[in-house]
């Protein structure tokens, strides 16, 4: 079983948003997937109380209960689960470190903005202090042709670590299928949104698989 957590203090960046239909995606790929609410906003908690379909399953963990996580994680891959998505809160909290220490990969959205590229920056620390595999993730780039906004901050972020692939585009398709409780592939499967989910997840399979992250990362930061 792998566990990808979603984390970064920057509010907005698309932790839920991404975990969820990510979520949907990796079931339809034919993993078995849970995922976990860590967050007291509770927004996957009620994108899923939206849904017909029974999986992805969805649990929220209230804050109290976050200590647990390493054995709950143990409890569901006992029970067959193959993957598990954690979405955090935006704030760097102990709960967010439990995360961060209890998942295989961090993966760390952000928008392609200044402001978002260094509020990275905790993040990403305390992956380096856990010694934690991150990726980044860019989303909600502009989907123009030739926009150089998204290639400038992928400049940027590649001196850090690793950019998880595809670069993600802002796409009214995320907004309205979270909106119906469903992920970009289950709201408008044949769409460009829906595309770039699918590429995520293969991606990221083949990369948990195939790559230490931790060296990869060492390389890029001294290099
Ligand atoms: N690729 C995208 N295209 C269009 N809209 C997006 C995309 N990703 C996220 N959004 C929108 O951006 C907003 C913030 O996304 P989301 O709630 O997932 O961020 P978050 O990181 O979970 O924030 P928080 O830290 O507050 O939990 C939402 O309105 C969501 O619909
Ligand atoms: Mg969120």
């Amino acid at each position: 079983m792998k566990t990808i957590a979603f984390v970064t203090q920057k509010g907005g960046a698309g932790k839920t948003t991404l975990a969820a239909s990510l979520a949907v995606a990796a079931q339809d790929a034919g993993e078995s997937v849970a995922v976990l609410d860590l967050d007291p906003q509770q927004s996957l908690t009620n994108w899923a109380a939206d849904r017909t379909a029974e999986t992805p399953a969805v649990d929220y963990l209230e804050p109290g209960a976050i200590p647990q996580l390493p054995s709950i994680l143990k409890a569901l891959e006992g029970r067959g689960y193959t993957l598990v998505i954690l979405d955090t809160a935006g704030i760097d909290s102990t709960g967010t470190h439990i995360a961060m220490q209890a998942a295989d990969l961090c993966l760390i959205p952000s928008r392609p903005t200044k402001m978002d590229l260094r509020a990275t920056r905790a993040t990403y620390e305390a992956a380096i202090r856990m010694q934690r595999p991150f990726l980044f993730a860019l989303n909600q780039c502009p989907p123009q042709p030739n926009n150089p906004r998204a290639t400038e901050a992928a400049q940027a972020l590649s001196m850090l670590g690793l950019i998880a692939e595809p670069l993600i585009m802002q796409r009214a398709d995320h907004q309205d299928a979270f909106a119906s409780g469903l992920g970009v592939t289950e709201y408008a499967s044949d769409g460009k949104a829906a595309e770039e989910v699918r590429h995520l997840w293969v991606w990221l399979k083949k990369s948990m698989k195939g790559k230490n992250h931790g060296e990869t990362v060492k390389t890029k930061l001294v290099g």
